[in-house]
């Protein structure tokens, strides 16, 4: 089965040498994709079983949402308003999650999951990270990965998301569980392993062993780091050669450099930042120093409830200081990168089929048009 989008005004290919630029425009293009690849990116008119019409408008590859914690229960709408009452954000709110998601049914888990999953997908999110960390106990960190599976190749064990209740000054004891009984019923429902390296959370010693055991059982690594202050995180995951450090809230000269002489992507969560009031990073000066970077969500009940790709592009444009085609970029092949894809965020010929074709004649609109549904289709 073929299926072409023809008539498309402005085609983001995000292949330079495909058209012009950095992401490789094209205009009065067409894509065809066959058997879910692309196989064709050509001038308007090809043919196929079937086409979609784009009417003049902005075609670009789906989003890559390379950061989230989809399966939960509970609200903290509450906690989100003491917070824009003055009230600091300080992570301790996961425990409350933890609560509402351990006595949750496997059903009501999944229907909320393929709530959010829809939600981001309507949002154009076609490649989609999703976190444990609610479960914080080895039969539920297991449950909330073997949901997640259902939903996406791109799992992540977070056993050491927070130190559950029950293990209060305990935090040794938390971590030999995390690397052993937990790891071993997570590993097979898990491509990746992260932490939360941050005070209150983990310290770096920890994050690493935790690190650590989670290569050997053969996951790759991830890791949240400075989202409430400087600390090691950034560090860290570049020591240990992690595919992506997620927040990069406050980062050092040192950090930045790390990151440019690095593999490990700098993974920025703006609508983290947005929801917490914490200080947007400065991404210019993370770009201008080399290292790559990313956008995602960080869907989450407590410190980020959106799936919106659409509002971190806006808010990288406006507060990131990112150029609009960079925070495209992030969005697309910088997320691919962070969960070291190549065939998605592009469209490109051998890449997946995923696009998204918008209300507006140009990318510029997504963050020129904030809060708007600018996604009129979804292919995947
Ligand atoms: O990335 N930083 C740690 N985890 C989430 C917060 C989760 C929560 O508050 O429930 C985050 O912001």
């Amino acid at each position: 089965m073929s299926l072409v989008i023809d008539n498309i005004g402005q085609l983001v290919t995000n292949d330079p040498a495909l058209g012009q630029g950095p992401l490789g425009l094209v205009e009065n293009a067409s894509v065809v994709i066959e058997n879910g690849l692309v196989t064709a990116v050509g001038p308007a008119g090809q043919n196929a079983d079937q086409a979609i019409d784009a009417a003049g408008a902005c075609v670009l590859p789906g989003f890559v949402d390379s950061h989230t914690h989809l399966v939960f229960a509970g609200d903290r709408a509450q906690e989100f308003t003491t917070r824009m009452a003055g009230q600091t954000y300080d992570g301790g709110g996961i425990r409350l999650t933890t609560q509402a998601t351990r006595t949750a049914t496997d059903d009501q888990l999944r229907a909320l999951a393929a709530a959010r999953m829809q939600e981001a997908r309507q949002g154009g999110t076609t490649t989609v990270e999703i976190k444990s960390g609610y479960g914080l106990n080895v039969a539920d960190e297991a449950r909330i990965l073997r949901l997640a599976a259902e939903f996406t190749e791109d799992t992540t064990f977070l056993g050491a998301h927070l130190l559950p209740a029950e293990y209060a000054d305990r935090a040794d004891d938390y971590i030999d569980l995390v690397c052993g009984d937990m790891l071993t019923a997570c590993a097979p429902h898990a491509k990746w392993i992260d932490a939360f390296c941050e005070t209150g959370a983990f310290d770096a010693d920890q994050c690493r062993t935790v690190l650590t055991a989670g290569r050997a059982a053969g996951l790759g690594l991830r890791l949240h780091g400075n989202q409430l202050g400087h600390g090691p995180g950034v560090q860290l995951a570049v020591e240990m050669g992690c595919a992506s450090v997620d927040h990069c809230t406050y980062l050092s000269d040192t950090d930045i450099d790390a990151l440019a002489n690095s593999d490990t992507v700098a993974t920025f969560l703006p609508a983290t930042d947005f929801s917490t009031r914490q200080p947007y990073p400065d991404g210019r000066r993370v770009l201008d120093a080399g290292a790559t970077v990313a956008l995602a969500t960080n869907c989450n009940p407590g410190s980020s409830y959106t799936t919106s790709m659409s509002f971190c592009i806006a808010l990288a444009v406006r507060d990131l200081n990112l150029t609009m085609e960079e925070a495209i970029q992030a969005a697309t092949v910088g997320g691919a990168a962070a969960l070291q894809h190549t065939d998605v965020g592009r469209l490109t010929i051998g890449s997946a089929g995923h696009a998204v074709v918008l209300n507006a004649p140009s990318y510029h609109h997504l963050a020129y048009r904030p809060g708007i549904p600018l996604i009129a289709e979804v292919v995947v």
